[in-house]
């Protein structure tokens, strides 16, 4: 069903290759159970599974995922351990799966404040899959638009000063290389879940030009179908990045 949806030959429009998502919604979900807020990134995890399976009859070929953001350290301690926990539990459990599923992982955020043991993981995910080319799942961890765009700044910065390129040859391609998304597409759609109409410091620079659907449910009640759905109607609309289409 979910490939029909998102089945844009008779418009001749093609649809997103690239998909960014904002999972929010995950304390909510739990506190309207009356449960703890991990209980709810527990649940919100397994629901990261189901979209990046949906994501190939879709013709989703990238799949960007906010899953902890710079900002997010100023959550209780309890509940960033329990992130951080839930973070390394996901890696060792699901690394085979995405393996055989075809799924290239890549991570994308400040790695210095993570702790070695989840860094190690990370790494070895990315080596681990480096070969699948069916999904491109990038997971943004320690992630923030404009710590990346700062952190890159300061990598040209550098190379500046070392005498390996001048000033005059930066420009915005030329930036784009040091960002954390450097060998990705920029995104043609994001999504937000849980009715929050904000960008949250996310992909500041790659989505310029993206769509943006801010979507009320909350994500661990977000389905593959939902997902769909929200994929085919992107294939209708026209972008024009800026020119005049005739
Ligand atoms: C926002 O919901 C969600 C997060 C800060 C964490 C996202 C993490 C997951 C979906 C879980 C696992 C991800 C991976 C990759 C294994 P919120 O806590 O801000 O919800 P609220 O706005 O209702 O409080």
């Amino acid at each position: 069903m979910a490939k029909d949806l998102a089945d844009n030959s008779e418009t001749d429009r093609k649809g997103p290759g690239h998909v960014a998502v904002i999972m929010d919604g995950n304390g909510r979900w739990a506190q309207q159970r009356g449960r703890p807020r991990l209980f709810g990134h527990h649940a919100g995890a397994k629901r990261v599974r189901e979209i990046v399976n949906a994501c190939p009859d879709l013709g989703v070929k990238y799949l960007t995922i906010f899953a902890f953001s710079t900002e997010n350290w100023k959550r209780t301690q309890t509940e960033v351990a329990g992130l951080m926990r839930l973070f390394r539990r996901y890696i060792e459990r699901e690394a085979r799966d995405l393996l055989r599923e075809g799924v290239r992982v890549r991570f994308i955020g400040d790695r210095m404040k993570l702790d070695e043991k989840l860094v190690s993981l990370m790494d070895n995910l990315e080596l681990l899959t480096s070969g699948n080319d069916r999904v491109h799942l990038t997971i943004a961890l320690n992630y923030g638009g404009r710590d990346e765009v700062t952190r890159a700044a300061q990598r040209l910065a550098y190379e500046v000063e070392q005498g390996r390129l001048s000033y005059k040859d930066v420009d915005a391609e030329t930036l784009s290389k040091f960002l954390d998304t450097h060998v990705l597409p920029d995104p043609d759609l994001v999504i937000r879940t849980s009715g929050e109409a904000r960008i949250s410091n996310f992909l500041l620079w790659q989505s310029a030009y993206a769509e943006y659907e801010f979507v009320d449910t909350l994500w661990p009640d977000f389905s593959a179908g939902e997902f769909g759905k929200i994929v085919g109607r992107y294939g209708v609309r026209e972008r024009r990045f800026g020119a005049v289409l005739a």
